[in-house]
């Protein structure tokens, strides 16, 4: 079956993020280690991605790991970042095969340095992938992004290289990490939870929001299509009225 089928005459969002959460509701839920959930999690990255391509999804973003995640327990945190080195390992070619360029956002620099090393053997890898653009929000806050922002157009305001005057939305968001994407049309989170948690605060501004029941080890291609679907129903205003545009 081809997912697309369904779309033909209707938009398809450019971008779609998502907070992929509720790994760990999902195992507690069957008696298994948190870790299982996460496992079970990487599967449905591979699907989402999947999913992503043939609906002719352009971009996709996915909340891997935030700033805040960084105060679970040690363990939990080690278990993460070893499910990440065995996903680069294991999917940077398939990705590559598949035309899908990986990047990775946030603050990196806290990440171990293999993993660093391995992020950027990923990217260069699948740097010429022209059917889907994954990025993958580790270690990553939006206020955090935001801060960091404001900071480097403070930097070159000092160094004589702005004026405040300046400043402006495109100047701003010259120095967000998500620079080159466009803003997400369509931000799903799994697992029923109604918040955004510190993703994509800046380039959520006019985004559709889809909250899902399920956890996100259950989320199939069909819950992709579907939100895609209840995404199309949407009439987006951005301050106008229905009429003026
Ligand atoms: C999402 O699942 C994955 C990460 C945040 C790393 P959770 O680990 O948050 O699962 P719940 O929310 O505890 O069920
Ligand atoms: C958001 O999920 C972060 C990711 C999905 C990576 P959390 O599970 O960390 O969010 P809260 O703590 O429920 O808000
Ligand atoms: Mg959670």
């Amino acid at each position: 079956m081809s997912l697309a089928a369904d779309f033909t005459q209707q938009e398809v969002p450019t971008h779609v993020a998502i907070i992929m959460d509720g790994n760990g509701r999902w195992a507690r839920a069957r008696g298994l280690p948190r870790m299982i959930g996460h496992q079970r999690g990487a599967d449905s990255v591979r699907r989402t991605v999947e999913a992503a391509v043939e609906l002719g999804i352009s971009y996709i973003t996915l909340f891997g790991f935030s700033s805040e995640n960084w105060r679970r327990p040690a363990d939990e945190v080690k278990d993460l970042m070893g499910l990440l080195r065995r996903y680069l390992k294991n999917e940077s070619k398939d990705l590559k095969k598949n035309g899908v360029r990986v990047r990775f956002v946030g603050d990196l620099t806290r990440l171990p340095q293999d993993i660093v090393q391995q992020i950027e053997v990923a990217e260069s890898l699948t740097a010429e992938g022209k059917s889907l653009t994954l990025t993958i929000a580790l270690s990553y806050g939006g206020r955090q992004e935001i801060v960091r922002a404001a900071k480097r157009l403070a930097e070159k305001v000092e160094r004589g290289e702005l004026q405040p005057s300046e400043i402006d939305e495109p100047t701003f968001e010259h120095e967000l990490l998500t620079l080159g994407l466009p803003d997400p049309d369509l931000m799903i989170r799994t697992s029923g939870e109604i918040r955004i948690s510190n993703f994509l605060l800046w380039q959520s501004a006019y985004s559709e929001f889809v909250f899902i029941e399920k956890h996100w080890p259950d989320f199939s291609k069909e819950d992709l299509a579907l939100a895609v679907a209840e995404y199309q129903r949407r009439d987006r205003r951005y301050g106008t009225t229905t009429d003026s545009r």
